[in-house]
């Protein structure tokens, strides 16, 4: 199909025009390898190692609950000797092919294209290492831990907020071969997968299996995300309005920590009062305080019966008000996704969809049940709310091809706004994606204040949402030379977020690109017993460094 092919160069224009504007635009975050003084002349990783240990272990558990930044010193890397003997030493462990340093590779494992936070230029890794089992990410992480090389745990590379970026250049840990799904319990309703198995390619190996065919993994989001990135970034998606998100569904992990130990989290139970929660110490974690390899998920049953409903409202508030409306109903919905007038403008230019819509706030509808009756039942009430509350246009599908169209229009937003902007606003335009979430009943005034504000601004910006879970994410078009006004505009965002009880992120995570916002909405105690975790787990500061919070006091970086 024409629009199709129109469709899919955009995207790949997309990715290009942002792997070609990398470390134009934002000051990032200082790196360097601080210890290479110490290390002159000192040949044998294993000396330089001792070296190289925090220089005081007070620094760490000092008598406090919290560790504030000024009390750190700063980290001390391996130098880049100690990055050789290092890699020689991985290299005897898993092979030479599982340890490249092709400029190719390095480049992938820089940047996807989609953070609106750039990379500096030097911020790319050194080496990727690509390990096996959970076997052998302990051996590199004692290698690693033993030559202080800082590591980015890596998986599907789907992340949004320059969480991924090498902002100290040492190894990145690729866990995509660990991608074998390790059992189905059918009647457990749960999975024990490799950390790099990804939720479409469990989604397709339970629909291809007769006795699995009901079941799926409750969460969705980026293509290509692995389980181990979803729990790392606690994600959601279009689900989790109903099963909830990745913390909801996760029973299990093991992980490799800091100096090689490897620790399972649970057993398989849903139950447990067993110790310490730790799994959800690590959901969220975001590559900071483990390497996950192993995770045993919750999978969900498909709904007998689902159907798909479309529902158009003059006003913001006309919709959000229908959702809580539905909610205190009961009433089982399995998506409520809205997209504003401005995406709805996009679809109808994409000329994609077979109906009409008009340009004006829409809610998508997932409606699902035990069988036709039920949901029949679901949807009249459905429409009376809707119409309670001066619904313009409500359209159910009545077959499963129309369902499936009806929602393809939700699921291709973000290329159908990609085309638009190419191809109406500029043709290197850039798309910034936020993603904020407040509670459901602030969600219209949180909107209607954001877009009164927005309209002060040159730059186009679109809405669409989670609104189930009062999870929006605005996103905002700029053209090359207006990247400062709009970061300035998503400053403003999250300060009306955070008016409204809101938050930062609803769950693409922080990564280095919100670290003032976490800062601002939980404020510097919170924070710093963040990083007090950090440093009982991971002393030397080797996993994921500079994610979430700071962790060193001589970090340049304003954010
Ligand atoms: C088009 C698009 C749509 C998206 N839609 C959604 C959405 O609807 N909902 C949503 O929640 N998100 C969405 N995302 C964001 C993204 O898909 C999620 O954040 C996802 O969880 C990232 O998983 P990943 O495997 O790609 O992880 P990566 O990007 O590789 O890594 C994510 C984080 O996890 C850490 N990590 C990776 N592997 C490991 C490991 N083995 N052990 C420890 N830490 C590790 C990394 O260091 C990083 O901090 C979208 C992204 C794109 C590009
Ligand atoms: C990570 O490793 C997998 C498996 O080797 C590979 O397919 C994938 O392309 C790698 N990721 C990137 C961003 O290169
Ligand atoms: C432990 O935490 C995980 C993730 O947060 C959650 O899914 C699970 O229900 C919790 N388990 C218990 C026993 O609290
Ligand atoms: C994960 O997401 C859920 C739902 O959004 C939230 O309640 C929970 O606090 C989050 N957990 C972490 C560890 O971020
Ligand atoms: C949708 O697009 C068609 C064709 O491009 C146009 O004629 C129509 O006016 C548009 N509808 C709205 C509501 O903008
Ligand atoms: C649908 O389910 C309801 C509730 O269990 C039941 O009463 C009804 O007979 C079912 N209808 C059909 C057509 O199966």
């Amino acid at each position: 199909m024409k629009t199709f092919g129109r469709l899919a160069r955009s995207s790949a224009r997309f990715a290009r025009l942002y792997s070609t504007n990398r470390g134009a635009k934002n000051s990032g975050v200082r790196l360097s390898l601080v210890s290479g003084s110490l290390v002159v002349g000192v040949g044998l990783g294993l000396v330089t190692s001792n070296y190289l240990l925090p220089s005081s272990e007070k620094q760490i558990f000092p008598l406090k609950s919290t560790t504030p930044l000024a009390s750190l010193d700063p980290p001390k890397y391996g130098s880049s000797e100690d990055l050789k003997l290092c890699i020689n030493e991985i290299i005897r462990v898993i092979g030479a092919d599982n340890v490249r340093n092709s400029e190719a590779e390095l480049e992938h494992h820089a940047d996807n294209g989609f953070n609106p936070t750039k990379a500096l230029p030097h911020q790319k890794p050194e080496w990727i290492v690509y390990p096996t089992s959970t076997e052998e990410v302990s051996a590199v992480m004692k290698i690693i831990n033993r030559y202080n090389i800082p590591v980015v745990p890596f998986s599907g590379g789907t992340a949004l907020e320059g969480h991924t970026y090498s902002t100290r250049p040492g190894i990145v840990l690729n866990t995509s071969k660990l991608n074998k799904i390790l059992d189905v319990h059918h009647r457990d309703l749960d999975a024990v997968l490799q950390a790099g198995v990804g939720w479409q390619q469990l989604n397709e190996h339970l629909a291809s299996v007769p006795e699995y065919q009901n079941l799926m993994l409750g969460c969705d989001c980026g293509p290509g995300a692995h389980v181990c990135g979803m729990v790392n970034t606690n994600a959601s998606g279009i689900g989790a309005t109903r099963y909830g998100s990745m913390v909801a569904n996760v029973i299990s992990i093991t992980v490799v920590l800091a100096d090689g130990t490897i620790i399972k989290t649970k057993k398989r139970p849903r139950k447990s009062s067993a110790g310490y929660n730790l799994t959800g110490l690590f959901v969220g974690s975001e590559g900071t305080l483990g390497i996950v390899t192993e995770v045993t998920v919750k999978l969900q049953v498909k709904p007998p019966f689902e159907t798909v409903a479309v529902v158009q409202f003059p006003t913001i508030k006309n919709s959000a008000d229908t959702v809580v409306e539905l909610f205190q109903k009961g009433i089982q919905l399995n998506a409520v996704e809205l997209l504003d007038s401005g995406i709805m403008k996009c679809i109808n230019y994409s000329n994609l969809v077979s109906k009409q819509y008009d340009n004006v706030p829409t809610l998508f509808f997932k409606i699902a049940g035990l069988n036709e009756t039920v949901v029949q039942e679901y949807i009249k009430e459905v429409e009376r709310i809707s119409h309670k509350n001066h619904c313009s246009k409500f359209e159910f599908a009545r077959s499963e091809e129309e369902s499936a169209e009806l929602f393809s229009t939700r699921k291709n937003s973000l290329y159908l706004m990609l085309d638009y902007a190419y191809n109406e606003i500029d043709e290197n335009a850039k798309m910034w994606i936020t993603d904020f979430a407040v509670p459901l009943s602030k969600l219209a005034a949180t909107l209607e204040e954001i877009d009164k504000v927005a309209s002060t601004y040159p730059l186009p910006h679109m809405a669409l949402g989670h609104v189930g879970d009062g999870n929006i994410h605005y996103d905002v078009f700029y053209k090359p030379g207006e990247y400062e006004i709009a970061k300035k505009l998503v400053a403003e965002m999250n300060r009306i977020t955070l008016k409204n009880e809101g938050t930062c992120s609803g769950e693409h995570g922080i990564g280095t690109g919100k670290r003032k916002f976490l800062e601002d909405e939980l404020g510097v105690d919170a924070i710093d017993l963040m990083r007090k975790l950090k440093v009982a787990l991971d002393p030397k500061r080797l996993l994921n460094p500079d994610k979430i919070f700071k962790i060193d006091p001589l970090d340049p970086s304003g954010e």
